[in-house]
């Protein structure tokens, strides 16, 4: 009696054990898919402002990516386009405007609808530094570097940010704090050559209809500083990505902004997506 008590405690905990490791495999690939909020949650705030990193917190996004440049003075200022006619009233390269004049213009020019913090700070062109200041401690970053000759030296001005903020992950096993992309392979080695443990993202152009391809020269010279490539999601397969895993580089699906391709992105095996709408996958 003693032995058919004994046997059947073993089977129930043999049991429990299984069901805990089932439970544990299939949630891995839902903990390690990374949400990127492009521009902060744009599709429903000004691009690139502090209202629009608020809402992609309270999205629950797991990075925000923001596009930087430098001001006349060189301060690093988060903006997409390199003509500030673009989000706000004025008009003209941002590399032309002092920090405080660029401060007097609002970022939310002709995006009036999607206002919803009351806080006129929250629609100004934002510094770095404020972004840092103000999300630092909860968010990771994606900063994209954009090639323009009032950019100059912005790799250096950039790292030296990152270091005095302490964002540069020693830790492999972490999640890095703090992605730097760009389609511009140039300003992605210059970053690397000044340090090497920033993970970089290679942003990769193919153009509409094509499938993702790369040659063996081209993954050995992203190997050579690279941990990653961003692929607008539509070029992607398993196989690309199986591939890329394969020789080392983690893949991100670019311009994902809906959940039927969320879900496939998912499906295929992309490290994570860019999107414009962190709420996506909100119901998963
Ligand atoms: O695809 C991600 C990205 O950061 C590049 O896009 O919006 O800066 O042109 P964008
Ligand atoms: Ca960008």
């Amino acid at each position: 009696m003693n032995k058919i008590i004994i046997g059947a405690i073993s089977v129930i905990f043999l049991l429990a054990g299984c069901s805990q490791e089932k439970i544990d495999t299939e949630e891995t690939p839902d903990k390690d898919f990374q949400i990127i909020a492009h521009r902060g949650a744009s599709a429903y705030a000004p691009e690139n402002t502090l209202a629009s990193y608020e809402l992609a917190e309270e999205m629950n996004a797991d990075y925000i990516e923001l596009d930087i440049h430098l001001t006349k003075d060189g301060e690093i200022v988060v903006m997409h386009d390199k003509d500030v006619a673009k989000t706000t009233e004025g008009s003209g390269d941002i590399g032309n405007y002092t920090l405080a004049q660029l401060k007097e213009l609002s970022a939310n020019y002709g995006n009036k609808e999607k206002e919803r913090n009351p806080k006129a700070e929250a629609y100004k062109v934002p510094t770095l530094r404020e972004v840092f200041d103000q999300f630092g401690h909860q968010l990771n970053f994606m900063i994209e570097l954009k090639e323009s000759k009032t950019n100059h030296g912005i790799e250096e001005k950039l790292v030296d940010l990152l270091k005095e903020y302490e964002m540069i992950n020693k830790d492999n096993e972490k999640e890095p704090k703090v992605f730097v992309h760009s389609f511009y392979e140039k300003m992605l080695k210059q970053v690397h050559e000044l340090n090497k443990d920033i993970p970089l993202l290679k942003l990769i152009p193919f153009d509409e209809g094509e499938t993702a391809e790369l040659s063996k020269e081209e993954i050995d010279d992203l190997l050579t500083y690279s941990s990653a490539i961003g692929v607008g999601h539509k070029l992607l397969n398993q196989a690309f990505i199986q591939e890329m895993n394969h020789k080392g580089l983690l893949v991100y699906a670019a311009d994902v902004q809906d959940e039927d391709a969320a879900r496939d992105m998912k499906r295929i095996g992309a490290k994570g997506i860019f999107t414009d709408r962190p709420d996506l996958l909100e119901n998963d």
